[in-house]
């Protein structure tokens, strides 16, 4: 198998990275990665002379960038994505043309061709905010913010691809990863280092909005999955069973690193908030996949890699210096 994982320089895609190099010793890897703030060859630094491994610098926005990394690949996993709420509601711009047009040249390359197989990550806030019971897979889409009405653009043209032109594309549907190589602007790695460097804790609201915390390392496992014996032309959620509201998470951030709770400053909450993501995930699970780790030790262990690996957050941050500027002004 010669596999391309678009966005490998990010968080899930070099957790991904890693995951199949180890698990399928036969496979080649080949990452296409533009590099942005939050891709970084340091997250890939270990398998890069790995004789499996190759990577493409490049964005998928380019056609003839996508067309030359799907050459002689068996199938794609297109993770490349701005993947981040608050900078789609500072500007669009990026996330329209990555999330959408991107993804539009990645289906357009692997159907010229004839990629055997698609597996597109979607995200679970494609149902937007949840009221009731958890989403099940055909429940509509009503996406509330611009990055995730973005990512349901993106999910409904890759199952296009399917009813239209035969294109073997899985979708799934993750609800909020956590774990090592995250971004720090992310809520866990972002509040980290502020605790870490004493600083307040920017809360959006009363804190009382809640998440379903999935594991990087069980994403993987359901990625893995997915892309082997996902059937053509379905979505699948893929949840952690695990509902915190974000202060809960913030409290246990702050006591894995003995900071103080008087850190936490409630400020203006971000428009559009979605109050609660939650998936009902029996379809995955019913393929024999279940959440293995769990919540307390996975985010105690997170924080404590965080804390571990303050060059590289250092350096992580100082890239999104003028956004964090500009986002956390008066908040
Ligand atoms: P990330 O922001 O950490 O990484 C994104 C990667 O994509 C970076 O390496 C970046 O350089 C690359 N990239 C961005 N624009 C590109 C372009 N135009 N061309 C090529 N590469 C480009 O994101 P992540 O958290 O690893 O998320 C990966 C995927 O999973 C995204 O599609 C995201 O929507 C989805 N997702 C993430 C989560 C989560 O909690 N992190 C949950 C559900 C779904
Ligand atoms: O649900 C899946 C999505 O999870 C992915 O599709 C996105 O790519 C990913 O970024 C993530 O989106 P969220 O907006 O849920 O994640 P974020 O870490 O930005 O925020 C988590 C919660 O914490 C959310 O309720 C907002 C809150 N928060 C976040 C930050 C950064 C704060 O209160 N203050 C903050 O400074």
């Amino acid at each position: 198998m010669h596999l391309l994982i678009t966005g490998g320089a990010g968080f899930i895609g070099c957790n991904f990275v890693r995951h199949v190099l180890a698990e399928r010793e036969d496979w080649r890897v080949r990452v296409l990665d533009k590099l942005t703030y939050a891709g970084s060859l340091d997250n890939l630094a270990d398998v890069m002379d790995d004789p499996r491994f190759e990577f493409m610098h490049g964005d998928i926005c380019d056609r003839e960038m996508a067309e030359a990394a799907m050459d002689g690949v068996d199938a794609v996993v297109h993770l490349a994505a701005e993947s981040h709420v608050d900078r789609s509601i500072i500007s669009a711009e990026a996330a329209v043309q990555t999330n959408f047009v991107g993804s539009f040249r990645i289906f357009e390359a692997a159907r010229a061709a004839g990629t055997g197989r698609v597996l597109h990550v979607s995200t679970d806030e494609v149902y937007g905010a949840c009221f009731g019971d958890p989403f099940e897979e055909d429940d509509p889409l009503t996406p509330r913010n611009p990055y995730s009405a973005t990512k349901a653009g993106a999910d409904r043209l890759a199952h296009s691809y399917y009813i239209t032109y035969d294109m073997p594309v899985v979708i799934a549907r993750p609800s909020n990863n956590y774990g090592p190589w995250q971004y720090p602007e992310k809520l866990i790695p972002f509040f980290t280092w502020r605790a870490l460097n004493d600083e307040h804790l920017p809360v959006y609201g009363d804190g009382m909005q809640i998440r379903d915390w999935l594991h990087v390392e069980d994403h993987c496992r359901a990625l893995l999955l997915l892309l082997e014996e996902g059937e053509a032309g379905e979505a699948y959620n893929v949840h952690g069973d695990n509902e915190r509201p974000n202060m809960e998470t913030i409290r246990l951030i702050l006591d894995e690193l003995g900071k103080p709770e008087s850190l936490i400053r409630h400020v203006e909450d971000r428009p559009g908030h979605d109050v609660r993501y939650a998936m009902d995930a029996t379809k995955i699970r019913a393929l024999g996949w279940e959440p293995q780790i769990e919540w307390e030790q996975g985010i105690r262990k997170s924080v404590r890699w965080f804390a571990e690996h303050v060059d590289w957050m250092r350096s992580s941050v100082a890239r999104g210096k003028a956004y964090f500027d500009e986002w956390y002004a008066g908040r």
